[in-house]
């Protein structure tokens, strides 16, 4: 082949067979993925299709929708989509969007059903449970009802935050996660009940550099020198367990013993609680909720696409039920905003690479494990590929087993 071809960018098949390639490799050749994957708009719109569409994907804590009439709507990669406790008490996904000519219907965010949904356009009606009610001054025309009904998309709760999935036969929410609880006991899940999220964030970066910065922590030393890196350092971090399904990794705290003091009293001084408490343990159920447990509450960021360049990163929490929302210090919160600005500006950095026609990606290193099983989740999501078997290491000891 003649050398300047070869120097061409990939696009079109030939850059999802290279993506292909790229996403399933092992963790001893796991290389960089084609820049290009990271802003192709053909790429984009697969991922959209099969990872957002056809997925569980985080939506939000559900103690914020317990109340008869309570909803958060949202936009889950280009659809409109809300979730609303019915009056028969149970939390429904429908479609956000007016069955007339497609407006959406609630407003993004939380709120409070009245007695029905009416569209703002031309006041169409429909039930809580998405059942279409009526359509003001429709003349000689008569409006099926059973066919101008909401859509309706599968909903899972698991400790207290809501998943939807968009598939038309998804697979159980249960499948995805099975394997994940022996690493959960260390930490008093059920405990944590009061939820916080703040205001999202919009990054100009694919998806994908959110995710991978957001789970891998070979960065921490150099991108939250100040920061993060003085509570949770680098050299301390390790890989635990996971897969394509999900991925565990964690690391050691710095200096919490006094918070655990204040919040345990003194029984740090009799070791009445498990080592895992001065370890922070990262969850990611891929395609994008990362979620950091600690014996505090489980603090997490969720990232949505926006575009083949841009995304949305939202930040929340469940807070251990000794602590209330306004324990959510305004340094705390400052905190969260630092580190989360370090994290946009690298990863916009990092978007503006991905044009480059001659520059390209290496090998990525024995700390970027976590990384390669959300490649391999890729690989099987967009390519159908049969993803290496979950792999544990003598980390994961300390979370699992009983808690005493
Ligand atoms: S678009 Fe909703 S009523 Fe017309
Ligand atoms: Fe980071």
């Amino acid at each position: 082949m003649n050398e300047s071809l070869k120097e061409m960018p990939l696009h079109g098949t030939s850059l999802l067979e290279h993506y292909q390639r790229s996403a399933q490799a092992g963790v001893e050749q796991a290389r960089c993925l084609p820049l290009a994957v990271y802003n192709d708009p053909a790429v984009y719109v697969a991922e959209v299709s099969r990872v957002f569409h056809n997925d569980w994907v985080f939506a939000c804590a559900e103690d914020r929708l317990l109340e008869v009439g309570q909803y958060y709507a949202m936009t889950l990669a280009g659809e409109p989509v809300v979730l609303i406790r019915g009056k028969d008490g149970e939390l429904r996904a429908l479609s956000n969007l007016c069955r007339h000519r497609g407006t959406p219907l609630l407003d993004e965010g939380y709120g409070k059903l009245g007695r029905n949904i009416v569209c703002p356009y031309h006041a169409w009606t429909f039930s809580d449970t998405g059942e279409f009610k009526g359509a003001p001054m429709t003349g000689e025309i008569s409006i099926d009802k059973a066919e101008h009904c909401l859509p309706r998309f599968a909903v899972a709760s698991w400790h207290g935050l809501i998943f939807i999935n968009l598939a038309a036969a998804p697979q159980p929410f249960s499948e995805k996660v099975v394997g994940l609880a022996p690493y959960l006991t260390a930490f008093e899940l059920s405990a944590f009940t009061h939820s916080y999220q703040l205001k999202s964030e919009h990054w100009q970066a694919n998806w994908k550099l959110a995710v991978e910065n957001g789970i891998e922590s070979y960065h921490l030393f150099k991108v939250h020198k100040e920061t993060l890196e003085a509570v949770t350092p680098t050299r301390q971090a390790y890989y635990v367990a996971g897969g394509a399904d999900w991925s565990l990794s964690g690391g050691k705290m710095q200096d919490n013993r006094s918070k655990l003091e204040k919040l345990l009293g003194n029984s740090w001084l009799s070791g009445g609680y498990p080592e895992a408490y001065q370890h922070y343990l990262l969850i990611f159920l891929p395609p994008s909720f990362i979620g950091v447990l600690t014996y505090e509450g489980l603090n997490w960021i969720h990232i949505l696409p926006q575009g083949p360049e841009h995304c949305s990163v939202t930040p929340g929490g469940l807070l251990q039920h000794k602590l209330s929302a306004s324990d959510l210090k305004s340094d705390e919160i400052a905190f969260t905003h630092q580190f989360l600005l370090e994290d946009q500006l690298i990863c916009e950095r990092v978007q503006r690479g991905t044009h480059a026609r001659k520059g390209q990606g290496g090998k990525l290193v024995s700390m970027e494990k976590i990384l390669v099983d959300f490649r391999q989740y890729l690989a099987r999501q967009l390519f159908g590929a049969v993803p290496d078997a979950c792999l544990e290491t003598a980390e994961a000891a300390r979370f699992k087993g009983d808690r005493t």
